[in-house]
């Protein structure tokens, strides 16, 4: 059991079909206390990601839910904090929280443009900053911030154009 009892915040989890869900799954198959973090949660998103990570591993397993919109610096920080509360410490940050614009570059108007910087540059640096903050006074900590393509090429990754067949 490499985490045995590490607390890790996982951002990015509500589906059952995202890469946050699956890193719960495996952090919670080593022994972490697994802490979900999302804008979906609910007691109902709760409630399937601990039967779904409970049937897989057939046992019980600690797992947790808060809800969180990255986007905003104080719920970032709101959401260490009750971790704090909850467990007494934070071992380790996943940000798999993120959103993919699919248009092509040039249709991308100025409110969506907003929104991915909100998210996914913003959000992932509020996200690290509060628990930085965490992680300085412990004098340790791991934070994993999961990227993509799409940041190199765009979402659509269509801004090479086709060339004739000659
Ligand atoms: N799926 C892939 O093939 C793939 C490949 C490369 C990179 N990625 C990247 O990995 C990350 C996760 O991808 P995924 O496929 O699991 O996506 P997903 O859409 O399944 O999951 C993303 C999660 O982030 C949450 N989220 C979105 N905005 C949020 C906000 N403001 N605050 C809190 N939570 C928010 C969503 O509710 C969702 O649960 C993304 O950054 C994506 O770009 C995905």
């Amino acid at each position: 059991m490499l985490l045995k009892d590490k607390v890790c915040v996982i951002a990015g989890a509500s589906s059952l079909r995202s890469i946050g869900y699956a890193t719960a799954e495996l952090f919670a198959e080593h022994g972490a206390k697994v802490v979900v973090v999302d804008r979906v949660m609910d007691a109902n998103v709760l409630g399937d990601i601990k039967a779904a990570i409970e049937s897989r591993l057939q046992r019980a397993v600690p797992v947790h839910g808060f809800h969180c919109d990255i986007s905003q610096s104080q719920a970032c920080a709101q959401v260490m904090s009750d971790v704090i509360a909850l467990h007494g410490t934070i071992d380790c940050l996943v940000n798999s929280a993120g959103i993919v614009n699919s248009q092509p570059l040039l249709d991308i108007g100025e409110n969506d443009l907003d929104v991915m910087f909100d998210v996914n540059l913003k959000g992932a640096f509020f996200l690290c900053q509060s628990v930085l903050k965490i992680f300085v006074e412990r004098g340790v900590g791991n934070i994993v911030n999961v990227s993509s393509l799409a940041a190199q090429r765009g979402g659509a990754h269509t801004m090479r154009p086709q060339r004739a067949a000659s």
